[in-house]
């Protein structure tokens, strides 16, 4: 089947888009409310994209759920301040991301609700989450509005945190203490990142050779 993306409506290359660009990591975003209290809300429309200077990209929806409020809060928070925190989810934390995306009545915190705990952060004023394997302190580096209230969010990463136990003085990581989750299709399914094969990167004359 080919499809022109002029003849779908947001909707269904939105249910094309999440069922086969995956898994995608997931992005469990942490921002400070106006009066102050933390705020978390995992995006999986994310990934880096750029190491000198290293930046992260992710994608926000407008609020569908009140014509008042047409930003969802990330998005109202990080222009607001100008910071925000990545957390990346590992299996433990999966249950609780999932629970930081329900829609709480106003007032109620995804933090208190979701069992996060906050991590003062190093160079923003933006906790981070204190169970996330894996934290990126970022300053907003720029947004890209775009149509219905979304946006792309580009953060420069200011500061790491990577739990003592999946990382070495080498900086060599160990993806299975980090034991992250991604998000795959439909609005339900995640994958753990257990499965993986190795390829060494060759030069023309390995490859050829491999190819006999
Ligand atoms: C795994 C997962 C991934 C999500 N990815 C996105 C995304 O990429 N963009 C988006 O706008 N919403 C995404 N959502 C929905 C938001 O997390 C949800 O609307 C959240 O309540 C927004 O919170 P906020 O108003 O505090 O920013 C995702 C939800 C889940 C569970």
């Amino acid at each position: 089947m080919d499809i022109a993306a002029s003849e779908l409506s947001p909707d269904r290359i939105y249910k094309l888009l999440v069922s086969t660009v995956m898994p995608r990591p997931i992005a469990l975003v942490s921002t400070l409310n106006e009066d102050g209290s933390p705020n978390a809300a995992p995006f999986s429309f994310f990934n880096v994209f750029s190491n000198a200077p290293p930046l992260l990209v992710f994608g926000i929806e407008g609020n569908k759920r009140s014509e008042d409020r047409p930003h969802k809060d990330t998005a109202r928070n990080i222009l607001a301040r100008g910071e925000f925190v990545v957390n990346l989810v590992s299996h433990a934390m999966a249950l609780p991301m999932v629970a930081s995306a329900i829609d709480f009545p106003e007032g109620v915190s995804e933090f208190d609700e979701a069992g996060f705990t906050p991590r003062p952060s190093k160079q923003v004023a933006v906790p981070g989450i204190a169970q996330s394997p894996v934290s990126f302190e970022c300053r907003l580096f720029n947004t890209v509005p775009l149509p219905f209230n979304r946006s792309l969010v580009t953060g420069e990463i200011l500061h790491l945190h990577v739990a003592d136990n999946a990382i070495d003085d080498k900086l060599h990581v160990d993806p299975d203490a980090l034991d992250l989750v991604g998000r795959m299709h439909g609005a339900g399914w995640y994958i753990r990142t257990r499965d993986r094969f190795e390829i060494p990167r060759m030069t023309p004359e390995e490859w050829r050779a491999r190819r006999k």
